[in-house]
């Protein structure tokens, strides 16, 4: 079956989840899906062969070496491994099948202006979560001198020449910071990025960039300044722990009256994650690259709120909601940034949630324990967030579409399976509808 997104999925794989388990353990994680994959996009901007380690494997990443394939590039994935290895002559068009699949595709926009002043980009792919327009990638690439348009389902850029802007973001958007700093890196003179976004990822594509030779300064700041160069050099870097999946085993500690000790994470990225948790009821330890969550019988509500970093994640909200439906009390979320998102209430109302929505805030008000059911997850985190709900469940929920879950989260049921939970893949047909 070919889905919205453009991935081909296996319809007959699900996930069932039995509930009632305590998940108590230890958990490794390694680096982030939403920085490796624009690190590998700003291998591009250097000839030569890019080494990146702490790679996670999913889905995403040989999707990514696909583009990157498709431009001319080597790409070679073993393990934790993905060497890149970009040629003097690059090809322009970034247009191929591989495109539609995954968002993070839009990144070698920036990228291919700054190295080669011409870019066709494919409209990308990835999770359904709500409109996501490109109009800030496009204003900052005309900012620095660049024509873009949109041209039988690409953008269409190209300049004569680049040069250093003060571009203002309307929003502090997280692709749009990533896409006009690849291609300021390599723009003549100074750009000076205001309102750009802050998330832990930006800083590694920062750091990595420094490493190629990239004059950046700010990162972590929402004014980031680039002292563009002539050239960047290739280099071998370690791409930062998810934070993201990270809190997803902080959440499933939370919701199971669980212990969970989270590793390769550092913590001060989940600085508010963890006060929530707190505030509902856990006793959080954190250490350099980790922290331990213990929550000792069943959690109380929480409000939340999406914001950019170092506001609450948006990619957390479903997991918010997960833990508000079994807490004790009701809980107000706050969506900001993507409103479909809230179509995870639907399938939570599957399972027995007592949760309604107005499309921008959802109140939850929790019940003792949730009923299995079957359940579909619309993107990546709304799928982790069913697994975490059929934890809280009686009987068995089978969470279908788990496609979504392998493009974002290595090794996610061996994981599940070694904190106690009762989590299979299974082949088979949907029981009911
Ligand atoms: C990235 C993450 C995604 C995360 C999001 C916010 C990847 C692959 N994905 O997505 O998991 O949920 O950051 O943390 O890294 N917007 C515009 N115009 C633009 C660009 C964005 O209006 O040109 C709006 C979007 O519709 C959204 C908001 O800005 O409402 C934030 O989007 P953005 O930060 O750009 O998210 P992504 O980079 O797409």
């Amino acid at each position: 079956m070919r889905t919205a997104q453009g991935i081909i999925a296996p319809v007959t794989e699900h996930f069932q989840v039995r509930g009632g388990a305590r998940l108590v353990g230890e958990v490794e994680v390694v680096g982030a899906k939403n920085s490796v994959l624009k690190l590998m996009a700003a291998a591009l901007l250097a000839e030569g062969t890019t080494t990146l380690t702490n790679c996670p494997e999913i889905l995403d990443v040989p999707l990514m070496g696909d583009v990157l394939r498709s431009l001319g590039c080597t790409v070679d994935i073993d393990g934790d491994l993905v060497r890149i290895t970009t040629p003097a002559q690059l090809n322009h068009r970034a247009d191929s099948a591989s495109m539609g699949k995954l968002r993070a595709s839009v990144c070698v926009l920036g990228p291919l202006v700054g190295r080669l002043r011409h870019a066709v980009v494919a409209l990308p792919g990835g999770d359904a979560i709500g409109s996501r327009p490109l109009d800030m990638h496009q204003n900052g690439l005309r900012q620095l001198g660049a024509s873009s348009e949109i041209e039988h389902g690409c953008v269409v850029a190209k300049a004569e020449a680049l040069r250093g802007a003060q571009i203002w973001l309307d929003f502090p958007s997280v692709g749009a910071t990533e896409n006009i700093l690849m291609a300021a890196v390599l723009a003549e003179g100074t750009t000076v990025i205001d309102n750009a976004a802050r998330e832990p990822e930006i800083v590694d594509l920062c750091l990595m960039l420094q490493e190629m030779g990239a004059k950046v300064e700010g990162a972590g700041t929402s004014t980031l300044t680039v002292h563009g160069v002539t050239e960047l050099a290739p280099t071998e870097h370690r791409v930062v722990g998810d934070r993201i999946v990270g809190a997803t085993w902080a959440f499933a500690a939370a919701m199971t009256g669980g212990d969970i000790t989270v590793k390769g994470v550092n913590p001060h990225h989940l600085d508010l994650v963890l006060e929530k948790l707190r505030t509902a009821g856990a006793e959080i330890t954190t250490f350099d690259d980790g922290f331990r969550v213990v929550q000792d019988g069943r959690a109380t509500s929480v409000d939340f709120m999406t914001l950019p970093y170092p506001g609450f994640a948006t990619d957390l909200q479903p997991f918010a909601i997960a833990l508000s439906a079994v807490a004790d009390g009701t809980s107000m979320i706050t969506e900001n940034l993507f409103e479909a998102r809230f179509r995870f209430v639907e399938e939570m109302i599957r399972l027995g949630a007592d949760a309604r929505t107005d499309g921008h805030h959802a109140v939850v008000r929790g019940v003792p324990r949730l009923s299995s059911a079957p359940v579909w997850a619309s993107d990546i985190r709304a799928g982790v967030g069913l697994v975490l709900a059929g934890l809280c469940a009686d009987g068995v929920t089978e969470v279908w579409d788990v496609f979504h879950i392998d493009r974002g989260y290595p090794k996610f049921v061996e994981n599940m399976q070694r904190l106690g939970a009762d989590v299979r893949r299974v082949l088979g047909e949907p029981t009911r509808a």
